[in-house]
Formats: structure tokens, C-alpha cells, sequence
């Protein structure tokens, strides 16, 4: 048996372990920029650069020994349909099990993520009708 399969695994384990360690560091920045602590702030921002940077060799990584690779429209089409699952499944169950306020907060995120899902299907269409970069 390959051994491919887990190391994706494990990698991909990494990458989301290392990606919500950036984005915890960078909502605790927030906080302390909040309470006049900019120096507290700036250490977690820095800390959290450096995890993004762990998130991505894994990403990187997870990436190589992936076959057939992935073409980068392909990639951004499984993007555009897990914002679809999360909009259209995943949140309006939550929003359906939580409490009023909570419930506010999660129908604010299917908002943006709408907002995102369509700049990424126009992202889908440029690469679309574009065989290298895309207008800005
Ligand atoms: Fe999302």
C-alpha cells in the first residue's frame, strides 16, 4: 500500500492545524491592539506570519506528491464549491441549532463568504478565458 495517502493526510492535518494557529495569533493581535498593548500586538502578528509559513510548505508539500497535479482553475473550482457546501449546508444547520446572537454571527459570515464565492467564480471564469495571469 502507498504510503502517499497518509502523508497527505498528515500534511494536510499540518496545514489547517498551522493555518487556524495564524488566524487565533492574528484575533488575539486584534485584542491586545484593542487594550493599548501594540507591542503585545506586534509579537503575535509577527508569530503568526511564521505560522502562515508553516501552513504553507505543508500546503507546498501536500501539493508535490499529489498526482495527477492539480491545475490552479481546478484548485479555485473545489474552493468555489466548498463555500457553496459551507453557505448552503454547513452554517444554516448551525444557525438552525444555536442561540439568537450566535446564530447573527454565523448568518454575518455566510454574507461575506456569499460575497466570496462569487469574486472566486469570477476568478474561475478569467482563468477560464486567460492561459497565464488574469487582468487585475
Ligand atoms: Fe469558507
Amino acid at each position: 500500500m502507498s504510503r502517499l495517502p497518509r502523508a497527505q493526510e498528515y500534511l494536510k492535518t499540518g496545514f489547517n492545524a498551522e493555518a487556524a494557529s495564524a488566524a487565533r495569533f492574528r484575533a488575539l493581535a486584534a485584542r491586545a491592539e484593542r487594550e493599548g498593548r501594540p507591542n503585545v500586538a506586534r509579537r503575535l502578528r509577527d508569530l503568526a506570519a511564521e505560522k502562515d509559513a508553516l501552513a504553507l510548505v505543508q500546503y507546498e508539500a501536500a501539493e508535490a506528491i499529489r498526482e495527477p497535479h492539480e491545475d490552479l482553475s481546478a484548485t479555485v473550482a473545489a474552493a468555489v464549491a466548498e463555500e457553496r457546501y459551507e453557505n448552503d449546508a454547513l452554517y444554516p444547520r448551525m444557525i438552525r441549532e444555536v442561540d439568537a446572537e450566535t446564530a447573527g454571527v454565523l448568518r454575518g459570515v455566510v454574507s461575506r463568504q456569499q460575497e466570496h464565492a462569487q469574486r472566486l467564480t469570477a476568478l474561475l471564469d478569467a482563468l477560464a478565458s486567460s492561459p497565464g495571469d488574469v487582468s487585475a
